[in-house]
């Protein structure tokens, strides 16, 4: 099936006090239609960089973005629009995208009627009630003339989804905030997307800094682990979890608390040879993550940036170490 998101070497430059700052470099990804692929990596990694590159909310420095094969960037005014009603971007922070002076039936069926998705007002009524339900906010009655502070974190999280749901999205980029400490927030919000994307075949890219949280949403799909501004490694989530080949990936593993015991299990703990995470400003040469890594080569790590391998179990891996040692195998 041709993916029905890609991104191909995929470089987000940003103004920075002098001159730029590369915060994604060479990224790319496919994605099928109905998968579940998440993003991890330390903050700052570029994970919501690649969510709005994603949704069409930034346009990249250079490579490709395409939505069901086409380029958005090239794309005529209505396909444009199409594409931004198809991919939906949920934002970390609830309360920064909800209208506090709209009640959340107002919020609902404004998209509605504007688009012209409802053809009276019966109809747009019957769906914004549907659209709740969906979301979990019931019995409907209590939520359709609330206004957002009237509303619990995670009530206003749900509220937020229902909106991204008004314009019937085929891709959903979820971006979940490291402020949202609140362990039911998250749960009931991955229970949520879970249920959209096999009810209603979603794609869902979801953005997170917790393996833990990547392991139980996209267990049947994807995990794509980023390190400053770069996929180092790409592959089925249990293949991730389990048994990560890039030192980075092992690294972030070997971080994970030890009360996840399906994570653990397999746990190496390699000690990393600095904590100190680079600047995206002064990017050390070669592979960013060699002044850190445990299995560093001198003489390659230093000099050569390592490209993304794809490997004969599947996964893509960006290590000259690692990629030398499945290959020689
Ligand atoms: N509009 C912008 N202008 C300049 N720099 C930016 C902009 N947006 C993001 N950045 C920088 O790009 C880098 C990646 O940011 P991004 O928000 O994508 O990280 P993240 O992986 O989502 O981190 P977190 O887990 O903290 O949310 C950061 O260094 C950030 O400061
Ligand atoms: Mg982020």
């Amino acid at each position: 099936m041709p993916p029905i998101l890609e991104l191909t070497r995929v470089t987000k430059r940003f103004p920075a006090d002098k001159g730029e700052i590369t915060v994604l470099n060479d990224v790319s990804l496919s994605v099928q239609p109905g998968e579940a692929v998440c993003l991890v990596g330390e903050s700052g990694c570029g994970k919501t960089t690649t969510g709005k590159l994603v949704a069409g909310l930034h346009a990249p420095s250079e490579g490709h973005i395409r939505y069901q094969g086409k380029d958005i960037w090239q794309m005529n005014k209505d396909e444009f629009a199409q594409y931004r009603r198809e991919v939906q971007f949920i934002h970390q922070d609830p309360y920064a995208s909800l209208n506090p002076a709209h009640t959340i039936g107002r919020m609902l069926s404004f998209p509605l009627k504007y688009h012209g998705i409802t053809k009276d007002e019966a109809n747009t009524q019957a769906r914004v009630r549907e659209l709740l339900k969906l979301v979990d906010l019931t019995p409907v009655d209590d939520f359709v003339h609330k206004f957002p502070h009237q509303l619990s974190g995670g009530q206003r999280q749900r509220a937020s989804i229902a909106r991204s749901l008004t314009l019937s999205p085929k891709v959903i980029v979820a971006d979940e905030s490291v402020s949202m400490v609140d362990v039911s927030i998250r749960l009931s919000l991955l229970g949520i997307l879970s249920r959209l994307k096999q009810e209603l075949g979603m794609t869902v890219l979801f953005i997170t800094h917790d393996l833990a949280i990547a392991n139980y949403f996209a267990r049947d799909g994807r995990t794509v682990v980023m390190y400053l501004g770069r996929v180092v490694e790409l592959a089925r989530t249990p293949d991730i979890m389990l048994h990560p080949q890039h030192p980075y990936a092992q690294a972030l593993l070997g971080a994970v608390p030890e009360a996840d015991p399906q994570l653990t299990r397999n746990k190496v703990r390699v000690p990393l040879r600095s904590l100190d995470v680079p600047s995206l400003r002064n990017l050390p040469p070669g592979c960013a993550f060699h002044p850190r890594c445990p299995v560093y080569a001198q003489g390659v790590c230093e000099t050569d940036v390592p490209q993304l391998t794809p490997m004969p179990d599947g996964r893509i891996i960006a290590c000259h170490v690692a990629v030398k040692n499945i290959m020689s195998e």
